[in-house]
């Protein structure tokens, strides 16, 4: 029996509502989905306007942030410092990393920013790009996730350091753990001190339920949130 032009059509588009419906209800994680744009940052500079032994004296961690937007400019700043490749036309990057093998993702979120819409970018250190995964505010989402520290809701943008493991415990099996762990260590510092560099401040939080994070950011299954940097110009405190 043929089904009736009729009656064939309103059914394939009963069909594709449906698939549409399910694929909303349930977004893959970040690793299958089309990034939404890419934007280019600005060059970095190497030279600053605070020296390093300054910088490791001023740092402080700060929990009052003013609502007032970062510039570009300070974003990639920030990011080139935590991973950012810093050998001409080679891989090696600001951070050291057992055996270079770079288990580190890191993902940007975006409150206030001039020229960014708000969102979850993640960082490409080839390319010194951003690219936009998640579009709207997840920083109150994400606060919450940090078992409620509500300061982060109020920074301008987070940083979240995150890891692939399986890039280092190929190689090194489970000392690999360590090693991952000591990185997020050595690209959190750079970032601690680049952003006080810069007249900003921050404050490293460990305290987080991974999952929840990792739910919030829509993080691909391999990358394991390890630290989150709220960042802003501090509301209590000056260079
Ligand atoms: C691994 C680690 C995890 C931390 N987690 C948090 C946190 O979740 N929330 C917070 O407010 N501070 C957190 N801190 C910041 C410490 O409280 C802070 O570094 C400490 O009080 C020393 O103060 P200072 O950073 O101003 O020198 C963390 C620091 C480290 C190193």
């Amino acid at each position: 029996m043929s089904l009736k032009p009729l009656t064939a059509s309103f059914i394939m588009i009963s069909l594709l509502g449906y698939m549409t419906m399910i694929s909303n209800a349930f977004p893959g994680r970040a690793e299958e989905r089309e990034k939404i744009k890419s934007i280019q940052l600005p060059a970095p500079s190497a030279e600053g306007k605070m020296s390093l032994e300054a910088a490791i004296e001023k740092r402080r961690s700060r929990r009052r942030f003013e609502d007032k937007a970062l510039r570009l400019a300070q974003i990639s700043q920030i990011l080139w410092a935590a991973q950012g490749i810093t050998e001409k036309g080679g891989i090696k990057r600001a951070a050291p990393s057992a055996g270079a093998l770079y288990p580190l993702e890191i993902y940007l979120v975006v409150r206030k920013v001039e020229g960014l819409e708000a969102g979850v970018y993640h960082y490409n250190p080839a390319k010194h790009t951003i690219d936009l995964i998640l579009k709207g505010n997840y920083q109150n989402p994400l606060a919450r996730a940090c078992l409620g520290q509500m300061f982060i809701a109020d920074a301008p943008v987070c940083i979240v350091i995150t890891a692939e493991y399986e890039r280092t415990t190929v190689k090194y099996g489970r000392r690999g753990i360590r090693y991952v762990h000591m990185e997020a260590g050595h690209a959190g510092q750079n970032i601690c001190l680049q952003v006080v560099s810069l007249g900003l401040g921050t404050v490293s939080v460990g305290a987080f339920q991974d999952e929840e994070v990792s739910r919030v950011l829509n993080l691909p299954k391999a990358h394991r949130p390890l630290y989150v940097f709220p960042i802003g110009y501090p509301g209590d405190w000056k260079v």
